[in-house]
């Protein structure tokens, strides 16, 4: 055997079992391991049955994605998979963990499959850009039926053991101890002849014949969520093939289609991102010995919507949280707004009555801001004015326990300035959260110049316990993410004057593959915010829409026009005032192309993501991509603005900033990292 795996014998069963942490992923030891332990039994003629099993806290979690891109180490994952179903005697796979991509194609090409109810199986390839290629595409259909094939390879998303047994890719779950229950469940079925294959199942593919719209169906369904990706497409496909060709040429189907989106951008931007994601988690420069404080209480300060928001992520987590208001009337609002919002993912059956119960128990109400003594971590979440906040953390200094942690919810305020204020800065630190903030994955912790190391470790493995995608920011205006948003905000409201209409920016982003352009947001979000309220003072665009009323979306108007079902229209009005406000400034209006949209609005992004590297404001480049793929919706197959300006060469950005350069006048300068860079040939990300 290779170091990975090894056997042992249970009476006439081989139990074949893997160790190979973190998460038993099917690098080359492993493959060479499998197929020489599947040798064994054939060899051996006291082995009646297998079992396969993972120790540590998963079963193979995939293939090695490590090795993608590197030349190919023998024997390949396909070519293990078919030794496992070939093997002539019965293989049972024991799960636990996560059974993904590789691994579950490996559980596949096992004759039975035992699972623990609360183990998840899938083929989350799709969200590396990729398919199933070890046969899982023409394997999953023929054993889970096409519709949920269908589902599980163009979404990625899991199933648990539950379902798996309940859509009979499971065949027995098993309650207590899973590999001497799936010995047992080996000895039962050693006799039983011919071996079930996987790749020789039809019945399931007979069900879907009889539902020729099934596949265009589900297109339609996701659509949107699909929008720009190459991989659930291919996913489609390779089902189809299913059951459109016999298995031989099915698996030929799927390595062609694996093989295109393998070498595609795509791929390579979203695999790069996954790694980004993990390593965002890593903090630098911490002492060695750093260890994290116990944190089983949070406090939280306003029960409005980010604070609200922000409470249900530890609830969900199981911490109790202290949310403190001002008045009575203002946390009824927010406690009834936070159990209406739990009861609605009961409703789509997201969470179970019993973990509503839960998470409502878990949360203390009060007026009392002395109860927050209690509290391990207190975060305040009320609105943006320093005083107010200073005037907060002068209170929670002379109440908060030893050693609590004391975080703002800041967007833009200087967190230094706030700890400066009070005698222990050390605890002090911002925990950006994004709206709406029960369900925004992407956590900015703000790392003021004293906040001690063990404060800022507890509140990145905090963050991982509320299932947040945490990354460390320096203090700067906006941090990472907003302070990347103002040039193109800046750029975007110049173009308007200079001949481009909202529809036009918007598209661009749109088509670039951004949820939505910088008009729609701010009418989505509210063109009001940030307004001075004087309607007498009209100084920009802006305060002229919302003199009249145009506040966005909530007012049925703001750039543009909407009916009763929210759906914008150009506005004429809205032309109107630009062109008049054009006029005014004496700005010459002119055809705009949209190349110039993406040099102005997305390579400035990248500009100030070079001066935030450059200044020390993120601790790697992948930390920026992360912040834009989850706080803002960047398309996660360009892999996020670092990623993407890599992509594009950052000699052609900076080309494209220099062509720009005279339109764009003082409010633009060059990142010197940029220049530099781009320079010596050198990237952002790699
Ligand atoms: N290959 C290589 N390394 C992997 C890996 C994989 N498939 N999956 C996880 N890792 C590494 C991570 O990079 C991380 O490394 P680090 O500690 O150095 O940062 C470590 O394992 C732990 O991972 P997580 O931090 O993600 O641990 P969690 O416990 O939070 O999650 C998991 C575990 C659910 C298994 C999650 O890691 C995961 O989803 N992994 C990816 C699964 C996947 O995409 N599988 C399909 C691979 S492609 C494939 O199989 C192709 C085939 O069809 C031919």
């Amino acid at each position: 055997m290779t170091d990975p795996i090894s056997t042992t014998r249970h009476g006439d069963v081989l139990i074949v079992t893997s160790n190979n942490p973190p998460v038993n992923a099917l690098g080359a030891a492993v493959r060479q391991g499998l197929v020489a332990a599947i040798e064994q039994a054939e060899q051996d003629d006291s082995v009646k049955a297998v079992v396969i099993a993972c120790e540590g806290q998963t079963f193979f979690a995939g293939a090695d994605i490590t090795e993608f891109g590197k030349p190919p180490v023998m024997p390949w994952l396909p070519a293990v998979v078919d030794a496992i179903e070939n093997c002539s005697k019965p293989v049972v796979a024991a799960i636990h963990g996560t059974a993904f991509g590789g691994g579950l194609e490996v559980a596949l090409g096992c004759h039975y499959r035992v699972a623990l109810p609360g183990a998840k199986l899938g083929v989350p390839e799709v969200k590396l850009g990729l398919l199933p290629g070890a046969g899982g595409t023409q394997r999953l259909p023929r054993v889970a039926g096409v519709e949920r094939a269908l589902e599980m390879c163009a979404t990625g998303t899991p199933i648990s053991g539950k379902e798996a047994f309940d859509c009979g890719l499971v065949d027995r779950l098993i309650e207590g101890e899973l590999v001497p229950h799936a010995v047992g469940y080996a000895e039962e079925v050693r006799d039983i002849r011919p071996l079930p294959k996987s790749s020789e199942r039809e019945e399931r593919l007979a069900e879907a014949r009889d539902n020729p719209a099934l596949f265009d169906e589900f297109r339609k369904a996701n659509a949107r969520k699909f929008r720009g990706f190459e991989a659930p497409e291919a996913n489609i496909r390779a089902v189809g093939v299913a059951l459109d060709k016999p298995y031989s040429e099915g698996v030929i189907e799927e390595r062609k289609l694996f093989m295109e989106l393998m070498s595609g951008n795509q791929a390579r931007a979203q695999q790069y991102f996954f790694f980004a994601e993990r390593k965002a988690a890593k903090i630098e420069g911490l002492p060695e010995g750093t260890a994290p404080r116990e944190v089983k209480r949070v406090g939280v300060i306003g029960a409005g919507t980010m604070g609200g928001g922000i409470s249900m992520n530890f609830l969900s987590a199981g911490i109790p949280v202290t949310i403190v208001e001002m008045n009575q009337e203002a946390l009824d609002r927010g406690a009834g707004v936070m159990r209406k919002n739990y009861e609605a993912s009961a409703a789509k059956g997201k969470l179970s009555a019993e973990q509503v119960e839960k998470a409502t128990r878990l949360l203390n109400p009060t007026l009392d801001f002395d109860e927050l003594a209690q509290c391990d971590l207190i975060i305040e979440a009320v609105y943006e004015d320093m005083d107010v906040k200073k005037e907060i953390f002068g209170r929670l200094d002379r109440i908060a326990k030893p050693g609590a942690i004391l975080a703002s919810n800041t967007s833009y305020l200087n967190v230094d300035e706030i700890a400066a204020s009070i005698s222990r800065p050390q605890d002090v630190l911002g925990m950006h959260f994004f709206s709406p903030a029960n369900i925004m994955k992407l956590l900015e912790i703000v790392r003021g110049a004293k906040t001690a190391p063990d404060a800022l470790m507890t509140a990145m493995q905090l963050a991982k316990r509320i299932r947040k995608v945490a990354v460390v920011a320096g203090v700067c205006h906006g941090f990472i993410g907003n302070r990347m948003l103002m040039p193109r905000q800046v750029e975007a409201t110049k173009l308007l004057l200079e001949g481009a209409s909202p529809e036009q920016i918007d598209r661009v982003h749109v088509e670039f593959g951004m949820p939505m352009g910088p008009f729609q947001m701010a009418d989505l979000a509210g063109v009001d915010i940030g307004w001075h309220r004087d309607v007498s003072r009209v100084e920009n665009i802006r305060d002229a829409l919302c003199a009249i009323d145009r506040w966005g979306q909530k007012k049925g108007a703001g750039f543009y026009d909407y009916d009763d079902k929210r759906r914008p229209s150009p506005s004429p009005v809205v032309k109107a005032i630009i062109e008049d406000f054009a006029t005014k400034q004496g700005v010459e209006r002119r055809e705009i192309s949209d190349q110039e949209i993406v040099e102005r609005t997305l390579y400035t992004m990248v500009n100030e993501g070079a001066k935030i590297l450059e200044e020390g404001m993120a601790q790697r480049a992948s930390d920026v991509d992360v912040v834009w793929v989850y706080g803002y919706g960047w398309p996660v197959y360009r892999g996020g603005p670092m990623f993407w300006a890599d992509s594009e060469g950052l000699d052609t950005i900076v080309e494209g900033l220099k062509r720009q350069e005279a339109r764009m006048g003082s409010d633009f300068s060059f990142s010197k990292l940029l220049l530099d860079k781009a320079g010596k040939g050198e990237k952002f990300t790699r």
